[in-house]
């Protein structure tokens, strides 16, 4: 069998007012990543690769946020807001290239998943021409309602002018539909405005179908799935619930969480079994642990990469292109920044790494800092293998450190170490026998002085 052509419409011309921003409201992001993106995303996992974007005048970010994720994308612009029919119809040229399937998502719905997406287009595949996307909230009020007769689908009865029998109805219009490819065009354009707010509405679509003698059924959804955002307030809430599903997945792939609830993750955080996570993680995006990691509470990552067996934290922060290599150890209050940790090195506490390599097994002592940037450019420090630095250093990039050298502790390292050597950068230690006897009874005078003045 051949799988069926499908196209997915993505509505994203409304301009969320609500959202008081001067940013579209489908770019603001959840974990990470625009809302609209997160649509994408399903589309994509549901298999689909065609994509018309139906966006208001200036679509060219939404564009580039579908793009990020889906490469053919036709690009539609609603220049009035006429209703979602009448947004659906400025995609014709796109339906028109002959789909065996039309998907009808909102740009504004981040938790749509792909089995809804699947079980959708399964229906069409079973022979039915209209699939509604119904679910059933806690409560309905401000919903169409979906009037069902013997299985199948015959009208969507918006709340204004439900009768009080059909306001009693819990399944409600979720507002994606799934339309087969065929006759799709010719049941959209008989969708009139004929309505109090002069609008096209996409519901209509069932009685023009059912008046048709075609085939229209509805199918129930998870709730979540249908969350539209409006405002901040809902966006959070839409977090949160990504968060909750995400944790999930998480734990049931096989990571420990002993607080998940405090454990935030972004879009593409990939975190693989027999990891550890301890509480109050934050995850920015590109970050990847592999399996036997632990992470100690209270860490900051983003664009890390952290080996298996690894255990970083507690208070680590890696920022973009921190890859840490088997077994290595970062420890407390330890920022690392476009820099290799070798397989088993060691980087304690309270040290910055940027813009370095270094060597397996190295050990690098508290408070040891590579000082990467002289305020035009960044530089490099190499640390090679089985290194030892002494607490308190400083590496003066752009400088390297041969293996098994080693380095004093509060050294000041402005040039090259060989091989095997041992460098010193620091003054030389005096010690005046006694003096500290004369010292206090000077000062001891001193204050006596003052005292009586
Ligand atoms: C829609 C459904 C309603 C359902 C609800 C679920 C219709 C007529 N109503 O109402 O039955 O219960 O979803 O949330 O479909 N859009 C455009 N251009 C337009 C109009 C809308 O792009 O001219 C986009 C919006 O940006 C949004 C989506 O279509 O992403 C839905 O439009 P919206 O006005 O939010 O529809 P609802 O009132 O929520
Ligand atoms: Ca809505």
């Amino acid at each position: 069998m051949t799988p069926r052509s499908c196209l997915t419409v993505i509505l994203a011309a409304g301009e969320g007012t609500r959202m008081k921003s001067s940013l579209p409201k489908v770019l603001h992001n959840i974990a990470g990543l625009p809302i609209v993106a997160h649509v994408a995303k399903a589309v994509h996992g549901a298999g689909v690769r065609d994509i018309a974007l139906v966006v208001g005048k200036g679509g060219d970010q939404v564009e580039a946020a579908v793009r990020s994720i889906v490469s053919n994308v036709n690009v539609h612009e609603q220049t009035e807001r006429l209703g979602t029919a009448h947004a659906v119809l400025a995609a014709r040229d796109s339906i028109a290239r002959g789909y065996d399937d039309i998907l009808v998502v909102f740009g504004d719905t981040p938790l749509i998943e792909t089995a809804a997406l699947d079980q959708a287009r399964a229906k069409l595949a079973d022979g039915a021409d209209v699939v509604v996307m119904g679910f059933r909230p806690a409560v309905p009020n401000g919903y169409g309602r979906l009037i069902e007769q013997d299985g199948r689908l015959i009208a969507i009865r918006e709340e204004k002018d439900a009768s009080e029998a059909e306001k009693k109805i819990g399944f409600c219009n979720g507002g994606l539909m799934a339309l087969r490819g065929q006759s799709a065009l010719a049941l959209l354009d008989k969708i009139t405005n004929d309505n109090a707010n002069s609008e096209f509405y996409l519901t209509d679509v069932v009685e023009i179908a059912n008046a048709d003698g075609k085939s229209v059924v509805a199918i129930e959804i998870s709730p979540d799935n249908v969350i539209g955002i409006n405002t901040r307030v809902e966006l959070a809430e839409a977090e949160a619930i990504w968060q909750t599903r995400k944790r999930r997945d998480t734990m049931l792939a096989g990571v420990t969480m002993q607080a998940p609830e405090t454990v935030f993750f972004a879009h593409d955080t990939l975190v693989e079994a027999d990891a550890i996570l301890e509480p109050n993680i934050i995850f920015g995006p590109g970050v990847s642990i592999a399996s036997g990691a632990v992470i100690h509470a209270f860490s900051y990552f983003e664009g890390a990469k952290i080996g298996a067996n690894a255990n970083v934290g507690p208070f680590a922060r890696l920022r973009p292109g921190a890859d840490l290599a088997a077994k290595s150890k970062v420890g407390n209050f330890v920022e690392v920044k476009n820099a290799k940790v070798g397989v088993g090195a060691k980087v304690n506490h309270l040290t910055y790494i940027g813009d370095a390599i270094v060597g397996p097994a190295a050990n690098i002592g508290a408070g040891a800092i590579t000082c990467n940037y002289d305020g035009y450019n960044k530089h490099l420090t190499e640390i090679g293998a089985n290194v030892f630095i002494g607490s308190n250093s400083s590496l003066v990039a752009p400088v390297s450190i041969g293996d098994n050298a080693y380095v004093a502790s509060g050294s000041v390292i402005t040039a090259n170490v060989p091989a095997d050597a041992l460098a010193f950068g620091r003054a030389r230690q005096e010690v005046k026998e006694g003096r500290a006897v004369q010292l206090r009874a000077r000062y001891a005078a001193q204050k006596l002085a003052k005292k009586a003045d």
